[in-house]
């Protein structure tokens, strides 16, 4: 059996064919980074058109790489929301009409459903566990008993992380996207020079704010007098992951204790989304895994950042359920993953 899986819901053009056994035979990602970096972050309109010039091909090479042709594909998935809904539809249009021509079942995916399974493509990871899931778009802390089935604990209320790390990389004049501009540059900074806030932490709920921290980088580099040297962006950027990681730990920590009351026989902690491939963080979670005797999973980076691979690979398990979707699914700019199954 082939799943083909595809997804167009923010900056990256993707492609991916798996089989039953959830072995990933191609994982085509074009990133549209340069059509976007002068303008220091996406541009829904000029994303929508690149998905349009460029979904055909990345198709076609997924297939060629998996050794496959149309006619042997067996289920079409499509990141069906939230996003930028004109790369949204670029991707659904294009897997309901792969469907209609082949007569094989559509799969509508919550772009978060995605992250959220993608570890279950290479860890033997079961239901219930505890997800942070973390990008450009989304911070939160879901229980994950099923697919389509999850309690959130906590979220944003209001940048999320992937936000942050691009906002201080634009602050920083690091370039874009941020996250591994400011983990590389924070490699060799001080994190003690500044002293930076930590939004919520202590607070009794599993909620995160980054735009306070966002606007004490802003005050950090106004405080120097000269232009920033590399230094200071180091600085500063060590100073701002350790205050994200810092705050990320107090918030996880009360999730776990959430998680343990709820399941206690569950003890799986993941990490997922973009900004996961972020090292501190990760080392982070392993650790605080360790302190409360739970195993740590989290996806290889190339399957943390926006792919195909984690819409085939949800996709997969929806349609093992039963779960398809008729010709009809309407794309969804925004789609809280806790109410997956509710269509409007
Ligand atoms: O999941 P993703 O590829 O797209 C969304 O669905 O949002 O996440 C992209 C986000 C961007 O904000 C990017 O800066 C961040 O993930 N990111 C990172 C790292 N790599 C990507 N943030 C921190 N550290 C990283 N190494
Ligand atoms: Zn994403």
């Amino acid at each position: 059996m082939y799943i083909l899986g595809i997804e167009s819901s923010c900056d990256e053009t993707a492609a991916a064919v798996i089989n039953e056994d959830k072995e990933i035979l191609s994982s085509v990602v074009w990133t549209q980074l340069e059509e976007h970096k002068k303008f220091g972050g996406v541009v829904p309109e000029i994303a929508a058109r690149a998905h349009l010039e460029k979904i055909d091909t990345i198709v076609t090479e997924a297939l060629d790489k998996a050794g496959i042709s149309f006619k042997d594909i067996n289920a079409v998935a499509a990141a069906a929301g939230p996003g930028l809904i004109g790369g949204v539809i670029v991707g659904v249009m294009t897997a309901k009409a792969i469907a209609a021509v082949n007569n094989i079942p559509f799969i509508a995916v919550n772009h978060l459903e995605g992250h959220a399974l993608a570890v279950r493509l290479v860890a033997p990871v079961q239901f219930p566990f505890l997800l942070l899931l973390t990008s450009g778009g989304h911070c939160q802390i879901l229980e994950v008993r099923g697919v389509g089935d999850y309690k959130k604990l906590g979220g944003t209320i209001d940048d999320a992380a992937g936000e942050a790390f691009d906002k201080v990389a634009k602050m920083l004049h690091l370039g874009y996207p941020g996250g591994p501009l400011v983990e590389k540059a924070a490699q060799n900074g001080n994190p003690a020079r500044f002293k930076l806030p930590r939004p919520l932490k202590g607070k009794p709920n599993c909620d995160f704010s980054f735009s306070g921290l966002k606007t004490a980088v802003r005050h950090a580099i106004e405080s120097l007098s000269e232009e920033l040297t590399d230094t200071d962006k180091a600085d500063i950027s060590a100073a701002f992951q350790l205050a994200v990681v810092d705050v990320m730990k107090d918030r996880m920590t009360k999730a776990i204790a959430i998680f343990k009351e709820d399941y206690p026989e569950a003890n799986d902690i993941v990490v997922a989304g973009g900004v996961a491939a972020n090292k501190a963080i990760r080392t982070m979670l392993q650790e605080l895994a360790e302190e409360n005797e739970m195993t740590f999973s989290a996806p290889p980076l190339n399957l943390c950042t926006d792919n195909a691979a984690m819409i085939a690979g949800a996709g997969l398990e929806r349609l093992k359920l039963g779960l398809v979707d008729a010709l009809d699914f309407r794309p969804r700019p925004r789609w809280p993953l806790y109410e997956a199954e509710e269509q409007v």
